[in-house]
């Protein structure tokens, strides 16, 4: 059916690089040339790849009920051509007891979708993959024995998937919850626009911090840079988890506290301040109380969130406040496990 497959990953902690090895692997033991590329900043596609018989797949996981930005920016600038195309999504699996539960997709298999078939590819393959969540800002990593049976379950799910793909079957299994996808599409908009900007600021690199620059060399976004002699957290930052699961010092937290505060002011108290000075006594600013109060925090939002990280940065040089921020982050406790992909998988 097919002479090549070309595999364009995006990973932040190496699930959609195990998926994408998993498949090569399928389609090696059927004789089929792959290459697997990795989605940078930088990467273009190649004029030669624009064939009938190449099969191509799209691995990455899933942020904010949508694919991640930079492979978003990757789709819009890819070229028109007509291949077979598959997406494969990595989501926010987990198991409790023995019941294996599934993450959410949203817009993480439609947008790119539907961008890829305005440009005349043909989708023959949707399929999300639960592997284990590596959001640990916002929960402890799982356990290493839970981790490995998510595994166990998914290679043989994507096994199945890549068979079936590689023979010229078509498979839409990511189709099932469209209706929950559909129903949750405006937050995963609202991840893209705004979101990940605010969670772009939700890390620092605490006094453990021997400044080693692992995270900064193997950031996938670049995003990374030295201010003030530590690491500091621009807003290409797409919160993969990278830089937080492989600190060696385990120097890079979350610092929950300040989280709290800048976004008790940036989704609570500032717009809602500004709407009631401004619904004080004129009637069409009462009457429109509810449309200024979230035009107001879409105005004001980012401008606080970005300011204060600068701030918190500066001040992160003192000693108390860089040991009240560290003191008040869930992420520097011990049984908040970090988490990566098995090394056997990548
Ligand atoms: C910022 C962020 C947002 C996430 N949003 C979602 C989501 O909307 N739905 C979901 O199922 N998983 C979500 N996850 C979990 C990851 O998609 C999941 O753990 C994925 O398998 C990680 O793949 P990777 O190791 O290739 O980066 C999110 C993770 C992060 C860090």
């Amino acid at each position: 059916m097919y002479d090549k497959l070309i595999i364009y990953y995006f990973t932040g902690t190496g699930n959609a690089l195990a998926v994408s090895n998993w498949i090569a692997g399928v389609a090696t033991n059927q004789n089929i040339s792959v290459e697997i590329r990795k989605i940078t900043p930088s990467l273009s596609f190649k004029k030669e790849d624009i064939s009938k018989n190449i099969l191509i797949g799209f691995c990455y996981p899933t942020h904010g009920f949508n694919a991640p930005p930079i492979v978003i920016d990757f789709l819009l600038k890819f070229p028109k051509a007509r291949n077979n195309i598959f997406l494969l999504n990595t989501r926010a699996g987990m198991k409790i007891s023995k019941i294996f539960t599934p993450g959410l997709s949203g817009l993480a298999q439609l947008l790119p979708a539907h961008i890829l078939k305005i440009k005349g590819y043909k989708i023959v393959g949707f399929q999300p993959m639960d592997l284990p969540s590596n959001w640990i800002s916002v929960h402890p990593g799982l356990k290493g024995k839970v981790v490995d049976s998510i595994f166990n379950r998914c290679e043989i799910i994507t096994q199945k998937f890549a068979g079936k793909i590689l023979s010229g079957k078509k498979i839409y299994r990511g189709l099932i919850s469209l209706p929950i996808d559909l129903l949750i599409s405006p937050i995963g908009l609202a991840y893209y626009f705004y979101g990940r900007f605010v969670l772009s600021k939700a890390f620092i690199a605490d006094s453990n911090c021997n400044n080693c620059r692992i995270c900064e060399n193997e950031c996938p976004l670049n995003a990374i840079i030295q201010k003030y002699g530590r690491p500091f957290w621009t807003n290409k930052c797409e919160s993969c988890m990278h830089c937080m699961n492989r600190c060696p010092q385990k120097a890079i937290q979350t610092p929950h506290l300040f989280v709290l505060i800048i976004w008790w002011l940036v989704f609570s108290a500032v717009p809602l301040w500004i709407a009631r000075w401004l619904a004080h006594d004129a009637n069409f600013f009462a009457q429109n109380f509810d449309l200024i109060f979230y035009l107001a925090m879409a105005i004001t939002g980012l401008p606080i969130v970005f300011f204060s990280y600068r701030i918190l940065h500066f001040l992160m040089k003192f000693r108390f406040i860089n040991w009240l921020i560290t003191f008040t982050s869930l992420t520097r406790f011990n049984f908040w496990r970090s988490y990566f992909a098995p090394k056997r998988y990548l």
